[in-house]
């Protein structure tokens, strides 16, 4: 865990221009200095991320908002105030402290306060805000411990501050909320349920399946394993067949399935909790890889609470890939 002396030294690695992996509830992320252009080019060169991609940044506390950001909505301010620290990311007008490397050109920007003691101990330390995407190389699966970074990143983070296993385990959820009526661009560790209850009204989500936002491919949050989706029914019937057929099946057994024997290279029983499901879920799709798995068979979970994000995440690691 990291300790205090981490915190300070981390702090001013970024005041200095460097690349800090930090932990938060939802998963590790890379930052740098927000105002600082350089070091936020070197995120997009060390991740293999293309420039247009926008970052998150992220702040001390919801009372910064305003250094960060014009016009606020009341809409996004309820929901700043409810969810705060927490998985919710808002995109709102870009405020000029944010340059535009970090915005991928856009005249918006992505903020959130993250609810991980270390990643809030960082940004009072370090006094401004940190933009960070995920831990990982473009395309890849998230990271939810330090290790993870530590193996996928190497040498190429000047510091790791070690926070344990991310509580969330899943993005956070990134609701566009510069007009009246916000939308969510990307489920994630905030339910809709919960986002509706807060703004009382329903909130319009583009089809599941298809959730459009800059910066977000087909195939994302992907394994090097191909990912297969079928009925839960069907998991133990097609991993067999693929197992049979050559493959090193790495099978998602549904939690109703956990009694059944499956001839496969490696299982996981999913766990029926959403919450545990989505902690579990990135550490899941690497320890497949890691046992030499080449094909995964899953299926998705109902999408209500966190099973929205879980499902998203899964179709996007199912998705078409580069080089498809
Ligand atoms: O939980 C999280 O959100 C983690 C932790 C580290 O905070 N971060 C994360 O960052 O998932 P990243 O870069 O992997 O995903 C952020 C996504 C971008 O891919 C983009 O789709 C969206 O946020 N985004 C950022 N700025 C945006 C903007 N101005 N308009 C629309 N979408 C934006
Ligand atoms: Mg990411």
């Amino acid at each position: 865990m990291a300790r205090t002396t981490d915190i300070e030294q981390a702090a001013g690695v970024l005041r200095a221009g460097g690349l800090v992996a930090f932990p938060t509830e939802t998963v590790y992320g890379l930052g740098a200095n927000a105002e600082d252009p350089a070091a936020v080019a070197r995120i997009f060169q060390v991740k293999g991320r293309p420039p247009s991609h926008p970052l998150i940044v992220h702040i001390g506390g919801a009372e910064h908002l305003d250094d960060w950001v014009e016009d606020v909505p009341a809409a996004a301010r309820l929901l700043a105030e409810r969810f705060w620290p927490g998985p919710l990311t808002l995109v709102l007008r870009r405020g000029r402290r944010v340059p535009l490397e970090a915005t991928g050109g856009l005249e918006t920007v992505a903020v959130r306060v993250p609810d991980h003691p270390v990643a809030l101990a960082l940004l009072t330390e370090f006094g401004g805000g940190v933009t960070a995407p995920s831990a990982n190389r473009f395309g890849a699966v998230s990271p939810t411990t330090a290790d993870h970074v530590r193996v996928e990143l190497g040498d190429d983070v000047d510091f790791v501050l070690d926070g344990g296993l991310c509580t969330v385990g899943v993005e956070s959820t990134i609701v566009d909320a510069t007009g009246d009526q916000p939308s969510i661009l990307r489920p994630g560790g905030v339910t809709r349920e919960d986002l509706e209850a807060t703004l009382g009204f329903p909130l319009t989500v583009p089809s599941t399946s298809r959730v459009r936002v800059p910066g977000q491919h087909p195939s994302h949050y992907a394994p090097r394993a191909r990912v297969v989706l079928v009925e839960p029914e069907k998991v133990v019937a097609e991993a067999e067949l693929a197992q049979e057929t050559g493959h090193q099946v790495g099978v998602f057994l549904p939690a109703a399935y956990a009694d059944t024997p499956v001839k496969a290279h490696a299982v996981v029983t999913v766990p029926d909790s959403m919450p545990a499901y989505a902690r579990g879920l990135y550490g899941f799709l690497r320890e497949l890889d890691q046992q030499g798995c080449d094909l995964i068979v899953a299926s998705l979970p109902t999408e209500e609470g966190l099973g929205m994000a879980i499902a998203n995440r899964l179709r996007r690691a199912a998705g078409p890939r580069p080089t498809d």
